[in-house]
């Protein structure tokens, strides 16, 4: 395999579930021609949550965090394609969807600010999460993904470049 095909972790997470959205993400997803691999609903739990966000468990805004993400059940995928990090942190927008320009997933559908939620002890909602890095992608698709889950096969995409 290209060593510029990479899997990535994507999260739907629980007000994009809550607002039936979730079909309209995904769609915009398949339609740059990177490939589902795989595709669950997950209640995520404290555990699954501490080890997702391990680098931010001691932060302030982690307890807000973990009750958003506790929310209700959230969409898991584990996407694959070319450069597919950089792309799908390309796709969903900054972090913060203030920032996030309007063609985005992130700046279509949130507008809150991380200073606003900071300020009024609100929960920080922004629809979708991405890995950053290949590190991370391959660690957060390990936490939330079996290998037998995990689906091989080849998309009219990758048939057309070969
Ligand atoms: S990123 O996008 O992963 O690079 O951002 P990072 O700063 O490393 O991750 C922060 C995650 O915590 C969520 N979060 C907040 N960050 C900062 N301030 C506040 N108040 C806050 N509340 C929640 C933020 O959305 C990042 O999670 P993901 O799931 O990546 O969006």
């Amino acid at each position: 395999m290209s060593e510029y095909v990479e899997r990535t972790f994507v999260a739907l997470k629980p007000d994009a579930v809550k607002r039936g959205i979730t079909g309209e993400i995904i769609s915009q997803i398949e339609d740059t021609g990177l490939k589902i691999m795989g595709l669950k609903m997950v209640q995520a739990t404290d555990q699954l949550l501490e080890q997702h966000y391990e680098e931010h468990v001691d932060k302030p805004f982690y307890e807000g965090l973990a009750e958003y993400m506790k929310e209700g059940p959230i969409v898991a995928m584990v996407v694959e394609g070319v450069h597919a990090v950089e792309n799908m942190r390309k796709i969903i927008g900054d972090t913060d969807a203030k920032d996030a320009h309007p063609a985005t997933i992130r700046g279509q559908y949130a507008h809150m600010s991380m200073d606003h939620a900071d300020e009024s002890g609100g929960l920080y909602r922004n629809i979708i999460h991405a890995s950053a890095t290949a590190e991370e992608a391959e660690k957060e698709v390990g936490i939330w993904f079996s290998e037998d889950e995990l689906h091989e096969y080849q998309s009219s995409v990758e048939s057309e470049v070969r």
